[in-house]
């Protein structure tokens, strides 16, 4: 059997039938508009990735120049959307022992910089940040908030309400190995009237993009069966060498912002309707890791949030994380894709930003020593069971 956190994981071959098949009812587009425009409560832009959604927003608010404060412990994609559109970054160190920066966090940095105008929350992994507490510094400080839900459709706040029902702008992605999993995509919700009016039109999806998109559930499906032998591997290093797969970080039109294709909107919608089951499963599988996994190797400040969250996937803390990767790898538990495995992941394009070292030690240390388990749906009991297994056995061996 293998375990994968990426390449498709979320799929099956059904799922990877239906995509290769995907047809453009037009209608399908009004659909799922009108169901986000009503569970979000503000109006929709359709795009073709969240990185898109988040320039958007951005364009939209009109305050070039300015500075938007992200979580630092984040994927370069965030960093790369607000570089685009002329905004500084301003990276907000996240609490020791935890996936998110706090109230207080935030307030400092509004203290220390006049320019702050944005703030962007991530509820990183599905985790939720205290976001009671943020919107009222960012209310009292005439700040817009924005709701990245990248990981965190289905997460619940504190006092029981939904990720992506408090912040003025809400962004979501569909893309590779979130919980509304379609390839790509993403949705800008306007929640709160702080912006202007979209004025430009969006471009087209170039037509490449998307035949690797259809094809992408398929070849991945096939490179996970066959990746325990010597097919499977040819097949990914083939597929990656002549660019026929969909990389997360890079695809072709990559300056502009797209109008999502009509073809992927009835699968996006008809994820939501199964949203409840699909965070069912993986609260089930991140309780039995929490339960079996030694706890030297977990933040209980994560693990008391298992209830509220999307629990895309389940974070472990070791030292020596190669080791654990390899060990695993043996074992065929292939674990290699960590988010993050930076302050601004993943670490290879770290050159690319402004970071400056040292400047949020909690994102660096977690970055440095967070695995991340799989809850998607091709994961079992049996499999969490058995893989908190090989964990603990991993860590006595030490
Ligand atoms: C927190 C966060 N926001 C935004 C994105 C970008 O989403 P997309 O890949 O749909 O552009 C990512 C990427 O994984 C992310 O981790």
């Amino acid at each position: 059997m293998n375990i994968f956190n990426s390449l498709g994981s979320n799929y099956n071959l059904s799922f990877a039938l239906k995509a290769l098949f995907a047809e453009s009812k037009k209608e399908n587009k009004v659909i799922l508009r009108e169901y986000l425009e009503s569970k979000y409560k503000g109006e929709v832009y359709l795009v073709y990735k969240g990185r898109e959604a988040l320039r958007l927003a951005l364009k939209l608010c009109d305050l070039k120049g300015s500075t938007v404060g992200i979580c630092g412990f984040t994927c370069y994609a965030v960093y790369e959307a607000i570089a685009k559109e002329g905004y500084n970054v301003e990276y907000i160190d996240i609490e020791k022992d935890s996936l998110n920066f706090s109230a207080e966090t935030l307030k400092r940095h509004i203290k220390e910089n006049r320019d702050l105008k944005i703030v962007f929350i991530q509820n990183t992994l599905g985790y939720p940040c205290d976001i009671l507490e943020i919107s009222k510094v960012c209310k009292e400080n005439n700040i817009i908030l924005l709701e990245d839900l990248a990981h965190s459709v289905g997460s619940r706040y504190s006092n029981g309400s939904e990720a992506g029902t408090v912040g003025d702008l809400v962004m979501l992605s569909f893309s590779q190995d979130k919980i509304v999993d379609n390839v790509s995509g993403g949705a800008l919700v306007i929640r709160n009237q702080v912006t202007k009016k979209f004025g430009t039109d969006m471009k087209a999806v170039d037509s490449k993009q998307k035949i690797k998109d259809r094809i992408y559930p398929l070849m991945t499906y096939k490179i996970r069966k066959l990746y325990g032998f010597f097919f499977g591997k040819i097949l990914h290093r083939i597929l990656k060498t002549f660019n026929f797969l969909s990389r997360p970080m890079e695809y072709i039109g990559q300056q502009d912002i797209h109008d999502l294709p009509v073809e992927y909107c009835r699968e996006i919608y008809s994820q939501f309707l199964r949203l409840d089951k699909n965070i069912d499963h993986r609260k089930k599988i991140a309780e039995i890791y929490k339960k079996n996994i030694d706890k030297r190797l977990l933040y209980d400040k994560v693990c008391n949030l298992i209830d509220k969250s999307s629990n895309l996937r389940f974070p472990i803390f070791v030292e020596d994380r190669d080791s654990l990767v390899s060990y695993l790898r043996n074992e065929k538990i292939f674990l290699s894709d960590i988010w993050y495995d930076a302050p601004v992941a993943p670490r290879k394009y770290m050159e690319k930003t402004e970071y400056k070292k040292g400047s949020c030690p909690n994102s660096e240390r977690v970055s440095k020593n967070i695995l991340n388990l799989p809850t998607h749906r091709n994961i079992s009991i049996k499999d969490a069971e058995l893989l908190s297994r090989k964990i603990n056995i991993w860590l006595q061996s030490l």
